[in-house]
């Protein structure tokens, strides 16, 4: 049976007390639910206020980056094992905006995702592709080179402790989602690949979850394919009714 995850990526909003604010009323509404698992990832800023938080309750914490070394002169970049030790349980690593933005590879993705997993913190590795690739049947070719680049030489051990997330580029913040057929089309593409190189149990025990524009609307339809595990949401987790409308669509 695999793990049903429903994160929330609030990106770079909210200041201390809004992410409090948010935190608090979350807590209220999903803040006893552990089918599905949720998780909470506010900026960095927030992290250590709102661990403080969601103690006793049954919310995860997540942080949207870290970087790829353990410690040193690296002036502004944040180490796993500060996440680890406020209270993080997640990572959120090659998401679109930071492979687009600030020029993540899959090489600095997987180096990332082996600290994570050696330091202790689950990664949440994102893969999608942009419009053209899907406009020129080239979507499930740039997938299978960003799973391969991303979790690349990670053990069979290591892969298990990995979550994914299919994330098309062209329906992030757009509105636009793709359609729950889609959508599978591509988690089982995923699945399949990984099964090549890791064997059936690995494959089958990872979760895969869908991000791009799900709200309390469309996440029915996208959670009740049988290879979707849940979602990444991003806008809508801003939102207390939106939010806990998803995490109750599993
Ligand atoms: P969105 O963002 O739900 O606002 O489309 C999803 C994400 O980027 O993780």
């Amino acid at each position: 049976m695999r793990l049903k995850i429903i994160i929330g990526n609030w990106k770079m909003n909210k200041t201390g007390p809004e992410a409090m604010e948010l935190a608090r009323g979350l807590i209220g509404t999903v803040g006893k639910t552990d089918r599905p698992r949720v998780v909470l990832c506010p900026p960095f800023t927030a992290l250590g206020d709102v661990a403080k938080l969601i103690k006793g309750s049954s919310i995860f914490l997540g942080a949207q980056n870290m970087y790829s070394k353990e410690s040193g002169a690296y002036t502004g970049e944040i180490a796993p094992a500060m996440l680890l030790t406020i209270g993080v349980s997640y990572v959120i690593l090659g998401h679109s905006e930071r492979r687009e933005y600030f020029s993540e590879s899959d090489v600095i993705v997987n180096d990332k995702v082996k600290l994570a997993i050696k330091t202790g913190l689950i990664p949440i590795v994102c893969v999608g592709e942009k419009l053209e690739e899907r406009d020129a049947g080239l979507s499930e070719e740039f997938i299978g080179r960003q799973i391969d680049g991303s979790l690349g030489d990670l053990t069979e051990e290591e892969l298990k402790k990995v979550v994914i997330a299919y994330e098309p580029v062209w329906a992030i913040g757009t509105g636009r989602t793709a359609t729950p057929e889609m959508a599978q089309e591509i988690h089982i593409f995923i699945r399949n690949r990984l099964g090549k190189r890791y064997g059936d149990i690995a494959a089958g025990t990872i979760s895969i979850l869908y991000g791009g524009s799900v709200n309390g609307g469309n996440a029915a339809g996208l959670l009740s394919q049988p290879d979707i595990d849940g979602a990444l949401v991003g806008g809508a987790s801003l939102k207390i009714d939106e939010f806990t409308k998803i995490v109750s669509s599993i």
